[in-house]
């Protein structure tokens, strides 16, 4: 191997379906109507392969460590997509040989016999939109199955793939305390091998936002949602499931390495419409984001081979990111490591946060507190001004 290559972080692609069948009122991702795609399987085979080959041309170095199918419901594309998806990635780069293989699927399509279809087409860990264990609560968010349909889609996932992970949101508006321990305990219950548990977030442009605005919808207040987030650290730490990132809980193998990677300041390509990623080219970290809309990314892959526009980040914005990346971990990051990414940090202001209980006072190793990990924008602030 060159010694460019052995310098390189390692390598994962995300890899993004801007569809779902009916769209969340409190979602502000990348998604369209699924009934809005009128472009065919081949033709998205086609701009999918175009964009990998592109960011093959700029980062050529494998193998691939993870790939990961997010969107929108990736459980919607055809099963053959994912599997020619994923023959194109390991053509160019080579797939390692225990590369971790997500795909997020939501619980209306996810049929046994598609997930066995998965399965064969490579992917290794499925990661279901669960959302909640209670019914009212599915209604309320917009969903479209019932905590039944959730319960067996986990089932069969957990029967098929090597991992198998839910989400939730929490924090909803009304929520009890009370409440979402029972919930949590139902969702423990399933001896989960991993679990993202998400504080509902009104983002502007939603449904929800709309309401919040009008006055009719009201989140739990800073103190009730912090009540809430140390009960949910306790009672996953009680169950094996302790968190290793903010919004993260898994025992040690069940870790999601593709994200862990991402926050350790690993490489990945962002492929398909509206995709960010970080890629290092000549040394330089570089940020790529995708053209949002899916005809417009199609077209720019028909025409030009890709959707992409790539931007070098600055020593200073690619030193915020690796730092704020890194305190997301539970663990942190080492401080050596923090430096071999350009950052400097500032004896004094660190002990300041440390004497504030907002970073803990191990040596060597740049670390949030469980308080810390709530206000990471304000420590940054802080640490970096
Ligand atoms: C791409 S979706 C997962 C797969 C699939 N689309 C589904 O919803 O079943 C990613 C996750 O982000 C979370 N999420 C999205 N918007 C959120 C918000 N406003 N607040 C909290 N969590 C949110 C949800 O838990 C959702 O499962
Ligand atoms: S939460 Fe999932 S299903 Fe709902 S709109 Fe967002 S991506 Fe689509």
């Amino acid at each position: 191997m060159s010694a460019e290559a052995d310098s390189l972080p390692p390598l994962g692609i995300y890899l993004h379906w801007p569809f779902c069948s009916a769209i969340c009122p409190y979602c502000d991702f990348n998604v369209h109507a699924a009934h809005k795609n009128t472009a065919s399987q081949k033709d998205w085979l086609a701009a999918y392969r175009a964009e990998l080959a592109h960011a093959h041309g700029l980062r050529p170095h494998g193998p691939v460590q993870s790939v990961f199918f997010g969107g929108g419901t990736p459980s919607l594309m055809p099963g053959d997509l994912v599997a020619g998806v994923l023959q194109e990635i390991d053509r160019l780069w080579s797939l390692a040989g225990d590369a971790e293989i997500t795909l997020e699927a939501n619980p209306v399509s996810a049929a046994e016999v598609y997930l066995q279809e998965l399965r064969h087409a490579g992917i290794t860990r499925l990661s279901l939109g669960v959302q909640a264990f209670d019914d009212d609560a599915l209604r309320f968010l917009g969903r479209t199955h019932s905590v039944n349909d959730a319960q067996h889609a986990f089932a069969a996932a957990q029967d098929i793939f090597d991992s198998a992970s839910f989400d939730l949101i929490y924090a909803r508006p009304d929520q009890s305390l009370a409440a979402w321990q029972k919930e949590l305990a139902a969702a423990l219950a399933l001896a989960p091998h991993h679990m993202s548990l998400y504080q509902l977030t009104i983002e502007p442009g939603t449904a929800f936002y709309a309401r919040a605005q009008q006055g009719r919808l009201h989140v739990p207040d800073e103190d009730a949602a912090a009540d809430l987030y140390d009960a949910t650290q306790s009672l996953c730490a009680a169950a094996g499931l302790p968190a290793y990132e903010v919004s993260n809980h898994a025992a040690l193998p069940h870790r999601c390495r593709h994200n862990q990677a991402i926050w350790q300041g690993g490489d990945y390509l962002g492929i398909g419409p509206g995709a960010h990623g970080r890629v290092t080219i000549n040394g330089i970290k570089h940020a790529s984001l995708a053209m949002r809309k899916p005809q417009d990314w199609l077209a720019a892959c028909r025409q030009n081979g890709h959707g992409w526009q790539l931007r070098e980040l600055t020593a200073a914005s690619a030193a915020e990111e690796a730092v704020m990346l890194g305190l997301r971990l539970v663990e942190g990051r080492p401080l050596a490591e923090l430096a071999a990414q350009g950052v400097m940090l500032d004896g004094t202001r660190l002990a300041a946060l440390q004497q504030d209980g907002l970073l803990s006072a191990q040596k060597d190793v740049l670390q949030a507190t469980e308080k810390g990990r709530l206000l990471l924008d304000y420590i940054i602030a802080r640490l970096l001004a």
